[in-house]
């Protein structure tokens, strides 16, 4: 429903239209650092995880690189998909063909070249897992470079692209590697039940079910899905809370930090199917924000910011805002809390 304008809209899809892009306003280094990091566009996938928070837009440039290719090799599929495709079809897609692996990412709402920026990951799986390569177009240089896998730093919801190479190029072209060997991957709960010996296709159509239960589609309920991150906290802090909360479910990570689930917090704070006005927080996961008519992207902000501090106030833990939200000057990383 939200309504934004742009004064430009680029539609690059080829090295050539890239280069005649205007010079861009692209010398801040981080979405994530700070308040005042606005820039003057906003490179735009299929707008799935992005909230237009004024009735203005910054200038926009949407990447329409298209293709597929399949490399076969004996014992793994090289595939390269331009940036444009959409997400879920490039699933179908490789299933179909007897490529497996992305299963578990079914029904992933947005395009391709979006899904290393955030590394995109849901029921056991994440992009990074089969990324091998990812071709980024350089403003600065003009010039395309092959970013391998470990180039890009994935981590949770977190890559390059949201840090050291934030809006200082854009994503052309992604190459995946699929071994042939293949295993489903039921660690998640939900798929737990499946048997061991499902196909992929078995996989896929569980995860469907599942999202599909929980997850309201953008197109009959707008959302852009997590508005907010799991949060991370150290051993001390989780400690403290188990002991308060004994149920309180939680995901120990390699590197000994424990990610919450915020879907969780909230719940607890009694916002499950709160609604004010036109938007809302959805009745079966209270990690997704809704919007029920409202044309005011600060509608959704306002929500956000009440929520945030529910959960503080209970829990002492701050909810970051997994959306990417943009105002008429750029991508904002407002901290919601302070209003
Ligand atoms: N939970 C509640 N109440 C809720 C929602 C969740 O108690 O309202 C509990 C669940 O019972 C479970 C835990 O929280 O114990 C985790 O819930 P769930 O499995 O639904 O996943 P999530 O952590 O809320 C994450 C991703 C989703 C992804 C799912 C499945 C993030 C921010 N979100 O959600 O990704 O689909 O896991 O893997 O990491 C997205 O990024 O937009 C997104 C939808």
């Amino acid at each position: 429903n939200i309504k934004a304008s742009c004064s430009h809209i680029y539609f690059p899809s080829t090295l050539a239209e890239l280069q005649q892009l205007p010079e861009l306003t692209a010398d801040k280094t981080s979405s994530n650092t700070s308040d005042n990091n606005a820039d003057s566009f906003y490179i735009l996938g299929e707008g799935s995880n992005t909230l237009f928070v004024e009735s203005q837009a910054p200038i926009i440039i949407q990447p329409k690189f298209t293709g597929i290719d399949i490399d076969e090799q004996d014992d793994h599929f090289v595939v390269t998909v331009g940036a444009a495709e959409n997400w879920h079809k490039l699933v179908c897609f490789c299933l179909a063909q007897g490529i497996y692996g992305l299963e578990n990412l079914a029904l992933i709402p947005g395009s391709v070249g979006a899904a290393p920026v955030q590394n995109i990951g849901a029921y056991g799986v994440e992009f990074a897992d089969f990324c091998q390569q990812v071709q980024w177009y350089e403003f600065a240089s003009k010039t395309l470079h092959s970013l391998t896998k470990q180039d890009c730093r994935f981590a949770y919801r977190d890559s390059i692209f949201k840090q050291a190479h934030y809006n200082k190029g854009l994503i052309t072209q992604v190459t995946f590697n699929f071994p042939k060997a293949w295993q489903a991957n039921l660690t998640y709960a939900g798929l737990d039940t499946l048997a061991q010996n499902s196909t992929a296709l078995e996989v896929m159509t569980q995860v469907i079910a599942l999202r599909s239960r929980k997850l309201p589609d953008p197109k009959q309920l707008p959302n852009a899905g997590s508005f907010f991150k799991n949060p991370l906290v150290n051993q001390k802090v989780f400690a403290q809370l188990q002991q308060q909360y004994p149920k309180i479910p939680h995901y120990p990570q390699a590197n000994g930090e424990v990610k919450l689930a915020a879907g969780w917090l909230i719940e607890q704070t009694g916002l499950k199917g709160f609604r004010h006005e036109a938007v809302g927080v959805h009745q079966q996961q209270a990690l997704v924000l809704v919007n029920y008519g409202s044309d005011f992207g600060s509608d959704i902000i306002s929500l956000a910011k009440y929520i945030q501090r529910q959960v503080v106030d209970k829990f002492s833990v701050l909810l970051t805002p997994e959306v990417r939200m943009v105002t008429q000057q750029g991508e904002r990383s407002f901290s919601l809390l302070p209003d």
